[in-house]
This record gives structure tokens, C-alpha cells and sequence, in this order.
């Protein structure tokens, strides 16, 4: 926090895309996204004072004696992106499981077979908290880079009470050495844990009666996730494991319909924040996310990882859903990290628009994490944007992830870039 009070004056900005107005729901041209044409920002402290256009706001700068941070180039705005949804806190590779995969085995045969997500759990048990926060810091800084501002990071390799908490102490205390927010969930219903001589439902309720209250007492999260799929849980036995979590004031959200159909019921049922995956979907799936207040994630990288269909994002959109993606950054299925890359590649085989592009990466993913405060640049929201360095935001998706931010602004305060050409 910022004891003194400061405000920035940073431009001009050839265009300013807000995002402020669109909707969280539906369908969206390109032509919804208005910028401000020679715009710039001030920011006070961590936030946003005023976007306007930068002769507004010279004027304007001199009243709150903002510092001038001056730009030379043309520069494009956008808000910070957002990924909802990684595992970018493990242990070990799973470059053998890629080989198996691609030489014909499938993602749920090598699990049967030993690999899969108990290989990572193997190794994240044996790596230390300290090693763990390690690997989070690495891969939030590769992704901040990127002009990833905020990052969604689940549990889900320790698979016990303490492994779990190892995890998530891990998560909490990465986030003292990176300036992007890490927001944490718990993913203990990941799989049921190979070492457990017991059934799901007395994993289930070890991990609620036991787990749930320690995440509240030390602040380590307020999100549940579990992973609905055969080889994982049943939704019979995660509806009453949400239905507490729900009682004790955790947000929830889903692993839902990534090879078969089922989780997308439960996240509507039970009111959760997101449901993600979906790439098994059919059209009644997608009535009932898109008819509710659940956010649908797609998530191209698993996609790509494993050689999946993608998630009917098309559709989702045209049935009214709001529609987030997400990199799902993990050892396993979506091992490339890369979420504007993932979300281009998207668009181009589920015909996005670049708005829908772009508010799947911002707005849309802060209403998938239900946070308010980011997404959209306009008076009060965070000061996380991204500055490209081209004449036109068409470009940023064009380039299809390979042109990145040349500064990255966190929280007002400028924490990457590349020197300008
Ligand atoms: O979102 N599907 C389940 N969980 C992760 C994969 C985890 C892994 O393979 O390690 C996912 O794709
Ligand atoms: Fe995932």
C-alpha cells in the first residue's frame, strides 16, 4: 500500500480500450469496442482516477499534480488480462504422459496406468513449501510478462489434509514475491487420492469436515473446485460436498463436462461461480449454462494438450452465456501456459470476435473469478492495464499471442517491460 497519495498522468495513448459498458453476457462485435483516441490515464495509488483523452487529462493532471509519465510511441490499452483458471503450483513434468499421448494413448488411460495426475501428486508431495512457492513465483512472473495481472491458482497434487494445506500455505506465501494477484482455490476433489483405503465420500468428508474450516481460519481461500468426471467424482458425491462448502461460505466452482457430461447440471444446481471446460457440451449443456448465472470457462490450452475439441464457445455465446477463457496452465493436460496465444487459437476455430476475445481474458474472466474490482478500465476499478506497442488493437489478435505488452502497469505501478523500437 502507498502511504502517500499519488497520482500519474501516463500517455498519450493512440487507442484506450475500457471495456466499460459491454455486457457480461452474450454475443459481441467488434465494433462494441469504442476506444479513446489519443487517450490517457491517471491513476491514484492502485487505482484508476480518470480515463479520458489526453488533452482532458493534462488539464485535469494539473489540478491533482499528477506525475507525467510520458509515452513516445504508439501504444494500444487494454486492461490487465485475467486467467481464471491454472494449476501452476506442482512439482515434476509430464513430458512422458505428452510422448503417451501423442503416440495414441488417451489423457484417462494413462491416469489408469500410473501417469497422469497422481504422477504430479508423487512429486508435489515431495517437494517442500518453500520449493513449491518457488515454482508459483516462477510461473506468475512468465505469465505477468505476458500482461497477466491477475491469476486464478488451484491445489489439487496434495490430496490430503496436510498435502493440501502445503499447497495452498505455498500459494499464499508466493504472493508476497509476485506483484500479480494470485487468488487461491481448493481443489482437494481432484481425484480420489490412490493412498486413501477408503471410498470418495470419506475423502469427501474428511476434507470438509477437517480442511474447509482451517482455509477460513488462516485465510488460505474462498473457492472450491472439483473435478466431476469418470476416473474423478460423481456428481452424487459432490453436490452434498458443495452444498457445505456453500453452507460455509466458500464461492464455487467446477471441473464440468470435459469428457462427459454431467458437472455443467451440478454447477447450475448448486449456483457456482464458473463451470470450466466443457469441451463435452452438448446443446442441453449449453442451455443450461448459458441460461444461468454461471460463468462458462473455456479452456483452448487442454484443448491443444491433449487434442481435444474445444468448448463451444460459439454457441455459448449466441445462447446468451458469458464466456471466460482461461490458459488451465498445468503439468498435465495444458502444459504451454500461454493464455492470449490459447485465446487467439480459440477465436479461430470457434469464430470469436476480438472483443469476445479480448472480454473472455479481462471483464468476463473477473466475473468468472466474481471479482469486481478489475477487467474494465474506468474511475475506481484497479489500475492494471497493458500497453502494446502497434497503432491498432486488431493487431494484438493477429499476432495471435506472439506480440506481447511492452509494459505491463499492476496496481499503478509499472512492473514490466521491453525497451521500445
Ligand atoms: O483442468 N481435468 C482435470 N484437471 C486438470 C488437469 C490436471 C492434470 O492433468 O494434471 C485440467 O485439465
Ligand atoms: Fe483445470
Amino acid at each position: 500500500m502507498n502511504s502517500k497519495s499519488t497520482y500519474k498522468l501516463i500517455g498519450p495513448i493512440k487507442q484506450l480500450i475500457g471495456l466499460e459498458h459491454l455486457p457480461v453476457h452474450g454475443p459481441l462485435r467488434d465494433e462494441a469496442l469504442t476506444s479513446i483516441v489519443n487517450g490517457g490515464i491517471i491513476t491514484h495509488n492502485e487505482q484508476i482516477h480518470r480515463i479520458g483523452t489526453f488533452s482532458e487529462l493534462t488539464e485535469e493532471a494539473k489540478n491533482v499534480k499528477a506525475e507525467l509519465i510520458k509515452l513516445h510511441e504508439d501504444f494500444v490499452c487494454v486492461p490487465g488480462f485475467i486467467d481464471a483458471h491454472t494449476h501452476i503450483c506442482f512439482a515434476g513434468s509430464r513430458a512422458k504422459d505428452y510422448a503417451m499421448r501423442n503416440a495414441g494413448q488417451s489423457y484417462l488411460n494413462i491416469a489408469k496406468a500410473g501417469g497422469g495426475i497422481w504422477d504430479t501428486v508423487t512429486h508435489t508431495r515431495k517437494a517442500d513449501q518453500q520449493e513449491l512457492a518457488e515454482g508459483v513465483q516462477k510461473r506468475a512472473h512468465t505469465l505477468l510478462n505476458q500482461g497477466i495481472t491477475t491469476i486464478e491458482v488451484k491445489s489439487g497434487y496434495g490430496l490430503s489434509i496436510e498435502e493440501e494445506l502445503k499447497m495452498l500455505r505455498a500459494i499464499q506465501s508466493a504472493q508476497i514475491n509476485t506483484k500479480a494477484d494470485l487468488i487461491a482455490t481448493c481443489l482437494a476433489a481432484h481425484v480420489l487420492p490412490k493412498d486413501f483405503d477408503d471410498n470418495h465420500q470419506s475423502y469427501l468428508d474428511a476434507i470438509s469436515n477437517i480442511l474447509f474450516p482451517i482455509l477460513t481460519q488462516e485465510q488460505l481461500c474462498n473457492r472450491i473446485d472439483a473435478f466431476i468426471e469418470q476416473g474423478a467424482f460423481s456428481p452424487t458425491d459432490i453436490y452434498p460436498y458443495f452444498k457445505k462448502a456453500k453452507a460455509m461460505g466458500f464461492d464455487i466452482t467446477v471441473h464440468a463436462d470435459q469428457f462427459t457430461v454431467g458437472g455443467s447440471q451440478i454447477a447450475v444446481d448448486i449456483g457456482a461461480v464458473s463451470a470450466d471446460h466443457l469441451e463435452a457440451s452438448t446443446k442441453n449443456e449449453v442451455n443450461l449454462i448459458a441460461h444461468s448465472n454461471v460463468v462458462a470457462v473455456a479452456l483452448p490450452g487442454a484443448s491443444i494438450g491433449l487434442g481435444c475439441d474445444f468448448a463451444p464457445a460459439r454457441k455459448i455465446l449466441n445462447t446468451k452465456g458469458a464466456l471466460a477463457i482461461a490458459s488451465d496452465w498445468n503439468p498435465g493436460s495444458a502444459p504451454m501456459g500461454d493464455l492470449l496465444t490459447q485465446a487467439c487459437i480459440l477465436g479461430t476455430f470457434e469464430k470469436l470476435s476480438n472483443a469476445e476475445i479480448l472480454a473472455g481474458i479481462t471483464y468476463r474472466a473477473a466475473a468468472a473469478l466474481k471479482l469486481n474490482d478489475r477487467g474494465r478500465l474506468a474511475k475506481g476499478k484497479l489500475a492494471d492495464f497493458n500497453l502494446f506497442q502497434t497503432d491498432h488493437f486488431n493487431e494484438i489478435f493477429y499476432h495471435q499471442g506472439k506480440l506481447t505488452p511492452a509494459q505491463v502497469w499492476k496496481r499503478g505501478c509499472l512492473v514490466s517491460y521491453k525497451n521500445c523500437i
